[in-house]
């Protein structure tokens, strides 16, 4: 069975820059022989973690929203794709409001000492940040990596933009889209490579 990446859209706009590296990077994917799915967060009901605990009881969150679909992708995944861009130097709203109710994934592992998620996924995140700035997305990185420890998948790479603002400004920056596309062919022909 060919590996299914799960894509998901960070960013609010709808045609901006996450949305066109998404695509593209989607497109490497089957490129390379790959399923996608995808997931648009600005068009999901995602609440942010109440922080409520009750996820400890048995690696379940209680908030019925559309986060439980999300969850049920993850474990299905063989590997996740995020773009999402900085807003106040880290991720965006939306996308932290989905990594933050992986809590009941961190309560799986560290609370009930089982698996967050079946085991071998693999990350990519695609990151753009409209100031020309070095380190423009450390901060977001960051949280990725703390997001991979807990789930425990391997973020496997990231690439980042700086300096792209406007709506769809990524495709007059050279040779971005080409290098996004290449990473999704070579991130889905890891996955293929670890399922033989
Ligand atoms: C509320 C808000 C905060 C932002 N903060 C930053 C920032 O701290 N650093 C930065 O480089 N860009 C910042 N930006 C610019 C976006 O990162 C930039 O416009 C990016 O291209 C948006 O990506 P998108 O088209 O995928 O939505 C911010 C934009 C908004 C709307």
């Amino acid at each position: 069975m060919a590996p299914l990446i799960m894509a998901v859209l960070g960013s609010p706009r709808l045609l901006g820059n996450s949305a066109v590296m998404l695509e593209t990077f989607c497109q490497g994917v089957t490129d390379a022989g790959g399923r996608v799915e995808l997931f648009n967060l600005a068009r999901l009901n995602v609440a942010p973690c109440r922080a409520c605990g009750g996820c400890e009881q048995d690696g379940e969150c209680v908030v019925q929203d559309d986060m439980t679909g999300l969850y049920r992708a993850l474990e299905r995944a063989d590997g996740l794709v995020l773009a999402a861009p900085v807003y106040f130097g880290t991720i965006n709203a939306q996308t932290k409001a989905f990594i933050d109710r992986c809590q009941a994934l961190w309560a799986r592992r560290f609370v009930l000492d089982r698996p967050p998620l079946p085991p071998g996924k693999k990350c990519f995140y695609l990151c753009v940040g409209g100031r020309p700035t070095a380190g423009y997305c450390q901060n977001a990185l960051a949280v990725l990596k703390n997001l991979c420890y807990v789930v425990n998948m391997e973020l496997t790479g990231h690439l980042a933009f700086p300096g792209v603002d406007r709506p769809g400004q990524i495709t007059a920056l050279a040779g971005a889209l080409r290098q996004v596309r290449q990473a999704g062919r070579d991130f889905t022909l890891s996955l293929h490579e670890q399922r033989e």
